[in-house]
């Protein structure tokens, strides 16, 4: 299906031709006077000059072109020569209603790339915290968003999972003379405290790093003890970013990068890409055009031990080989910028990457707390993520006690657990992600405003009408007719934009642009309820319309949820 927009630009287009002008700088957008007009051409202001005429006379040119025009039903030239437009009640019509029967609301699946989404980052045998949360809510977005833009889409949680904190735990577990495997509860006692132990005692943080660099270097009782860790810590990330309603398609992590770099050391060597500076092994990565310096991308270290560079170059390698992705979008703290472009300079520098494939950095800022600092405990501390999503649920059934919802036992539960994940995820998506945001916990739980129980809220409304229409006997909706009132139109010029936003929210990887789309559709069907008597409606036909509109708004709404990674209970 082709946008609105265009539909509407196409004609204009054809005006300008016919009243013998250029069309190629002609289109139609949405007015940005809407108590003038619904939509605008400024098509004959562009043209003026090279015509040698006052662009109002062309807009009135062009204008005597659109009478009769099927798509309008005003057209109207106003000083200094824009083209307002008012559309057709039934194209409008006629247009939802070919949405209504598309699959995709009009959206065609015109990417068929191969997709790496590569976030999450946690590092293992360490309790998940909320600077793992960002990751996991865009990253999610951005490949759900990824998969249904049409692209073979894959996520990759790339754990921490063969670095120091092994090592810490596995002298830990020596001091404390552990001859067997630990539990997981064991684990989330002995990290902590080998962590804070390790920053005390130099002697304890060598023996550390020697199990460590012993680890990676095939030692079979680390490996072993590893590879327990491994199997419980995945085990429990799973469990807790199921309550996410994340899910990777991937689960590999640094280790398993180890096994290339070898070899892509000694070919960024041989090429002569790499050289020895100061002892270590180096990239330089800095290009003419740079307006600061970048330094050069360190490969090894002095004592030849690989750095987070080196895991990161050498996943490329084994992604290359694995899946030959088409891009690769990494959701990760912008903190971590610099590291990703130095990265991607050498991976393209090197060959390891195909010039065409695109590394892209989706970096976003920190969830602060409402003093501004970065988000903690009550007391201070680093907050687990399940002590956040606890205090949102806990908020989330207060406020839906105080709304008389009519619920108990699982039913209850499990709804406040759907509000609850809708209030942190709309909270943190509806801001561009690269922008810093203030985790507000009594402005993300209400049930009004721009929120996620907001949305939730829309939804399970226009649930409830089609629940009591069919109860009273009305079968599906019937064809959807011209609006009959302004707040059903704008409502309807709304659900037109459904396609067109999701193309841009994928271009500029930006699933805020789908909160504001929602939110903008919540609003003109609240607006348009509150002015509808659709249950006691008696010419059926019309009553008939508008359920086909509500079965749409649903559709859509579920569908950007369900992208955002949340989904909306029956009742609240
Ligand atoms: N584990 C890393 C951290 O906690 C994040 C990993 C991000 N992804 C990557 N390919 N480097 O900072």
């Amino acid at each position: 299906m082709r946008a609105l927009l265009d539909v509407l630009g196409e004609e204009l287009k054809r005006a300008f031709r016919e009243a013998g002008y250029d069309d190629s700088r002609v289109g139609v957008t949405i007015s940005n006077r809407p108590d003038l007009c619904e939509y605008q051409c400024n098509g004959a202001m562009a043209l003026a000059k090279e015509a040698h005429k006052a662009p109002f006379e062309i807009a009135e040119e062009v204008v005597v072109k659109l009478e009769g025009s099927q798509y309008f039903e005003k057209t109207e030239c106003v000083k200094p020569g824009f083209i307002n437009l008012n559309i057709s009640d039934d194209y409008l019509a006629s247009y939802i209603a070919e949405e209504a029967g598309h699959k995709k609301y009009g959206f065609e699946n015109v990417h068929k790339d191969r997709v790496i989404v590569d976030y999450g980052g946690p590092n293992v045998a360490k309790p998940l915290h909320i600077g793992h949360l960002r990751a996991a809510i865009i990253g999610e977005a951005v490949k759900r968003l990824s998969k249904y833009v049409g692209n073979d889409t894959s996520g990759d949680i790339h754990m921490g999972d063969w670095g120091l904190q092994i090592g810490l735990i596995i002298a830990e577990m020596k001091e404390r003379g552990m001859d067997r495997m630990p539990t997981l509860d064991e684990l989330s006692d002995i990290y902590p405290v080998a962590s804070a132990k390790s920053k005390e005692n130099d002697e304890f943080k060598e023996r550390a790093m020697g199990i460590t660099y012993d680890l990676q270097h095939g030692n079979e009782e680390y490996l072993s003890i590893w590879r327990h860790i491994m199997d419980i810590s995945v085990a429990d990330l799973k469990e807790n970013y199921n309550k996410l309603n994340v899910s990777f398609e991937i689960w590999k992590g640094e280790s398993d990068a180890d096994p290339y770099i070898a070899d892509m050391v000694d070919r960024m060597k041989k090429d002569g890409y790499a050289y020895e500076s100061q002892g270590a092994l180096v990239v330089d990565v800095s290009e003419d055009t740079d307006a600061k310096e970048i330094p050069p991308c360190m490969i090894l270290k002095s004592d030849g031990a690989a750095l987070y560079t080196t895991t990161d170059l050498a996943t490329l390698v084994q992604r290359e080989e694995d899946y030959k992705p088409d891009s690769v979008i990494y959701v990760v703290d912008k903190r971590q910028e610099m590291h990703f472009l130095q990265v991607f300079r050498a991976a393209k520098k090197c060959g390891i990457v195909p010039g065409e494939t695109a590394l892209e950095f989706l970096g976003f800022g920190t969830m602060n707390g409402k003093d501004g600092k970065p988000f903690k405990t009550r007391s201070g501390g680093v907050m687990r993520l399940q002590e956040l999503i606890d205090d949102v649920y806990e908020r989330c059934l207060d406020r839906m006690k105080d709304n008389g919802a009519e619920m108990s036992g699982d039913e209850l539960e499990d709804t406040a657990g759907k509000i609850g994940l809708a209030a942190i995820k709309y909270g943190d998506l509806s801001n561009e992600a690269r922008k810093d945001y203030i985790f507000d916990i009594d402005k993300f739980t209400s049930f009004e405003g721009n929120t996620g129980p907001y949305i939730l809220y829309t939804i399970v409304r226009i649930k409830s009408i089609l629940r009591k229409y069919g109860e009273n006997g009305g079968k599906e909706g019937t064809k959807i007719l011209p609006a009959a009132n302004p707040s059903e139109k704008s409502l309807m010029m709304t659900l037109a934009g459904f396609a067109p936003m999701i193309e841009g929210a994928w271009r500029d990887l930006a699933p805020h642009r789908i909160c504001a789309y929602i939110y903008q559709v919540a609003n003109d069907f609240n607006k348009f309820y509150h002015e509808t008597k659709i249950i006691s409606e008696e010419d059926k036909d019309k009553q008939g319309s508008w359920i086909s509109l509500l079965i749409l708004i649903k559709g859509i709404l579920e569908t950007c949820i369900d992208i955002l990674g949340f989904e909306a209970p029956e009742k609240m």
